[in-house]
């Protein structure tokens, strides 16, 4: 036999498709020929490949090889593919009976020595593998738990070339060091509400965004506590569903950030990164096909952007497009990369630049400049944000109060998980799973609130205090706060707080 197929998976963006890989050996002067890779991709995988085959105490064929990878068009990157290419020259030569690739697909890295290392995106190729009909995946061990998070999946998890061509020529698979749960990486429980004194409406705040799933914004003097509360959202967020928790642990291993051992991400993602982060590092990018970024990390948690006036503006225009799509999709010329990015933003912002060190200096700014620095805000992406909050700081005798005990988080997210399943339950035959994913025409339309009740918000639109956007972003609030308080429609006190959340507290 000179010829034979093995399959493995390509990943685009989070997206797997299948990969055949034939090898064909023909007389001639010895060496390898990849087809399908990438120009510099070939020359890696060419040698690693021909080292891992010796290496592992098989011998490599003296005989002119030919190994294509296809469909052409699709773009293949990373070192996933070198397993498939070993298997199938090593059954082109005989060494590996065919019938043992037939209905499996391959991914691994090989290392110069034969052994197997872990790949990134593991848990989306299996899915892709399934879905397509492949369901037995040979996997490196170190990726093994990631790839049984598909149930339907028929895991084969090898440390090594070695130990799969002893279990594809019939033999056992030998017992392999599994990693353990990693304890680092059992993260320590998400800060809590209880820590944050006083400041009542911003804590209230918080509770409604994670109720409804709206974006937020804290504004407010140094010190406020904008950070302490922002940082409290994900914590009062109910845990992600299963199909969720899939997707979310699918971008997370597409890039690289999985723990080993405990791959499955159950809690609401949290992205925080710092002002001085670049497009890139925020809605994903890098050479050959793009990465996620910060955005794409956080998909269906939080993505909280700290003084935020501090971030480029190139960085705050870049966010724009991707959350209202909820998606990001970034063009290289190793293809295009899509990956989901559905989260709540949230932003906090000082009023001014100098920040007024801790508070003690008194601010200097002129109004221009202060009014400036808000406005590195755009309006487009602030007008999004449904809860727009200004915080003023509690004070010091508040903060020295001994035995002050403020609700915890366990007991707000008891709150928001009932609330969502009201709004859920509501929303079902819609096809909605929060109040903030119900359009503007159905809150004024089919679910419009009586005269009324929304007299005071209307009053506000006819005197141009709010706009025609900012009105739908009042409508929907209301409905997470009578989620919150346990009525089946919103009160005209729910639309007043859910005004007052809207124009900070301004109105
Ligand atoms: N309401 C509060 N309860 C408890 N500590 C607070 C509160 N507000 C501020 N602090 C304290 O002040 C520090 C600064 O708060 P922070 O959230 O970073 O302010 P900001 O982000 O608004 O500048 C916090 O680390 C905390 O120690
Ligand atoms: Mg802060
Ligand atoms: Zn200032």
């Amino acid at each position: 036999m000179s010829f034979a197929r093995a399959a493995s998976i390509a990943l685009v963006g989070v997206q797997g498709h299948l990969v055949e890989v034939e090898a064909h050996l023909a007389q001639g002067l010895p060496g390898l020929v990849i087809t399908g890779l990438p120009d510099p991709a070939v020359a890696e995988a060419r040698d690693r490949v021909r080292a891992a085959v010796l290496n592992s105490g098989e011998s490599w064929p003296a005989q002119r090889i030919t190994v294509g990878l296809g469909p052409a068009w699709l773009p293949k990157h990373g070192s996933g593919f070198d397993l498939a290419v070993a298997a199938a020259v090593l059954a082109a030569a005989g060494a590996l009976p065919c019938a043992a690739l037939a209905g499996a697909a391959l991914v691994g890295e090989l290392g110069l020595d034969g052994r197997l290392r872990p790949v990134r995106g593991v848990l989306p190729a299996v899915l892709a593998a399934v879905r397509a009909g492949v369901t037995r995946i040979v996997v490196p061990a170190m990726n093994a738990a990631e790839a049984r998070l598909v149930p339907a999946a028929e895991v084969v998890g090898v440390a090594s070339l070695r130990s799969l061509l002893a279990f594809a020529r019939g033999g056992l698979l030998p017992d392999e060091p599994v990693p353990a749960a990693d304890p680092a990486a059992t993260e320590a429980p998400p800060p809590d509400l209880a820590d944050v004194v006083g400041q009542e409406l911003g804590r209230t705040a918080v509770e409604v965004a994670a109720a409804g799933g709206h974006h937020l914004a804290l504004f407010g003097p140094p010190g406020a506590g904008k950070t302490l509360l922002a940082e409290r959202l994900p914590g009062v967020l109910p845990p992600l569903e299963i199909d969720a928790a899939l997707e979310v642990t699918a971008i997370h291993s597409v890039a690289g950030v999985l723990p080993a051992g405990s791959p499955l991400i159950r809690r609401a993602p949290y992205q925080a990164p710092h002002h001085s982060a670049s497009a890139a590092a925020l809605v994903g990018g890098g050479s050959g096909l793009a990465k996620p970024g910060a955005l794409s990390l956080a998909h269906r948690g939080v993505l909280l952007l700290d003084e935020a006036p501090e971030f480029s503006s190139r960085v705050l225009d870049a966010l724009r497009q991707p959350i209202e799509r909820g998606e990001v999709v970034i063009a290289r010329s190793g293809g295009v990369a899509r990956y989901p990015a559905r989260v709540q933003l949230v932003l906090a912002a000082n009023p001014c630049p100098c920040a007024s060190a801790a508070g003690d200096v008194a601010c200097t700014c002129s109004s221009i400049t202060r009014r400036r620095y808000l406005g590195r805000i755009s309006g487009p992406l602030l007008d999004r944000i449904d809860i727009q909050m200004e915080l003023l700081p509690v004070r010091a005798s508040a903060l020295l109060m001994e035995d002050l005990k403020m609700e915890e988080s366990a007991v707000v997210a008891r709150r928001v998980v009932a609330a969502r399943a009201t709004a859920t339950e509501r929303w079902r035959a819609h096809g909605w799973r929060t109040n903030a994913e119900v359009p503007g025409g159905a809150l004024r339309g089919r679910w419009r609130l009586p005269r009324r009740v929304t007299a005071g918000v209307d009053k506000l639109v006819d005197t141009g205090q709010l706009s025609a956007r900012g009105y739908d972003r009042v409508l929907r609030m209301s409905w997470s706060v009578a989620d919150l308080a346990g009525r089946t429609v919103p009160s005209i006190e729910d639309v007043n707080e859910a005004t007052f959340f809207r124009t900070r507290g301004a109105a």
